[in-house]
């Protein structure tokens, strides 16, 4: 995977890539104190456009809020803003843009009042996150040893750069014992979700997504439950365990990266049909089409860059 691009947009600046460097003394760096965003750019007719750009904006800087960064330097508006300079300043007709708000000074004491905070913003062409053949025959997957975050001794609304040593664990698990992603249980022994990724079932034609309490709110999450209920599917939300996922007929996750990918097996046991079911092919289509600027939504859900 190549990650690089011309330019990193680093407060305000537009750095080249090999300059676009932090001090070994950056505290985010010792201590996970940082959050981040992963946010899509899709080519469409009228170029490139962010999918749910604000969305991305306003949890990235919610994230902070929960961290209990203050005084923030930046509004919603700004951080698109430099999305779309960042993209334009590329080049790139459709990308993964990384924001980065980070405790750049300060918080030695574990604390993070007075810190100085800073903005990074890179991007780069990452089209396929499983590989090419994974959309259509979908992915395996094992149940991770590692619990998933307890929503009150990591806050798991925040996409805070240190709950992803958690993911991390569990990603590399699961890659040693030849598997693609991990499936991670709550503290409860309830499914939460992947390592990067919000999780669905489907049984007996019933879409079920298993609750946001514990886990990320995903904005690709929140995309399919709206395209499902507009294409008139029935859904629930609802507590999964291990072994609903085991007898479900479809079993799919869904995030910016990953985009919507089902999974044909978990835990050495075949899920469904044993490759993307009906329904998760049909919320595939949807999404492609949605990010693309084909869908019914697509209005309201993308930025264009031009
Ligand atoms: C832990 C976790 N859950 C779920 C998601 C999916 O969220 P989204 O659809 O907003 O990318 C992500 C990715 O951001 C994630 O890191």
């Amino acid at each position: 995977m190549g990650m690089e691009s011309t330019y990193i947009w680093m407060d305000g600046k537009l750095v080249p890539y090999e300059k676009a460097t932090v001090h070994f003394m950056t505290p985010a760096l010792h201590y996970g104190a940082g959050v981040f965003e992963g946010v899509r750019a899709y080519p469409t007719d009228k170029g490139p456009a962010i999918f749910k750009a604000r969305e991305h904006a306003r949890r990235l800087l919610e994230s902070a809020h929960i961290l209990g960064f203050q005084d923030l330097a930046w509004s919603v508006e700004d951080v698109v803003t430099a999305f779309r300079d960042t993209i334009r300043a590329n080049g790139f007709s459709a990308c993964y843009i990384r924001p980065l708000l980070y405790l750049a000074e300060g918080g030695w004491n574990l604390s993070a009042e007075g810190g100085r905070l800073s903005l990074g913003i890179s991007a780069w062409e990452w089209p396929d996150f499983h590989g090419p053949e994974a959309k259509a025959k979908g992915i395996r997957a094992m149940v991770s040893s590692f619990t998933r975050l307890h929503p009150n001794a990591s806050m798991t609304k925040s996409k805070a750069s240190g709950n992803y040593v958690n993911s991390l664990l569990a990603k590399t698990e699961c890659a040693r014992h030849g598997f693609d992603d991990a499936i991670m249980l709550d503290p409860s022994g309830y499914v939460a979700e992947c390592t990067g990724e919000n999780l669905f079932v489907v049984k007996g034609g019933v879409i079920r997504a298993v609750p946001d309490g514990g886990v990320l709110e995903g904005i690709t999450r929140a995309s399919l439950l709206t395209l499902a209920q507009d294409a008139g599917y029935a859904i629930e939300e609802g507590s999964v365990s291990r072994d609903q996922l085991y007898v479900a007929d479809e079993v799919f996750a869904c995030g910016t990266a990953a985009e919507v990918v089902a999974f044909r097996e978990i835990d050495h046991r075949r899920i469904g049909s044993g490759s993307a079911g009906p329904v998760t092919r049909a919320l595939q289509e949807l999404y492609s089409d949605a990010v693309r600027g084909k869908g019914r939504r697509s209005p309201e859900w993308l930025t264009y860059i031009a």
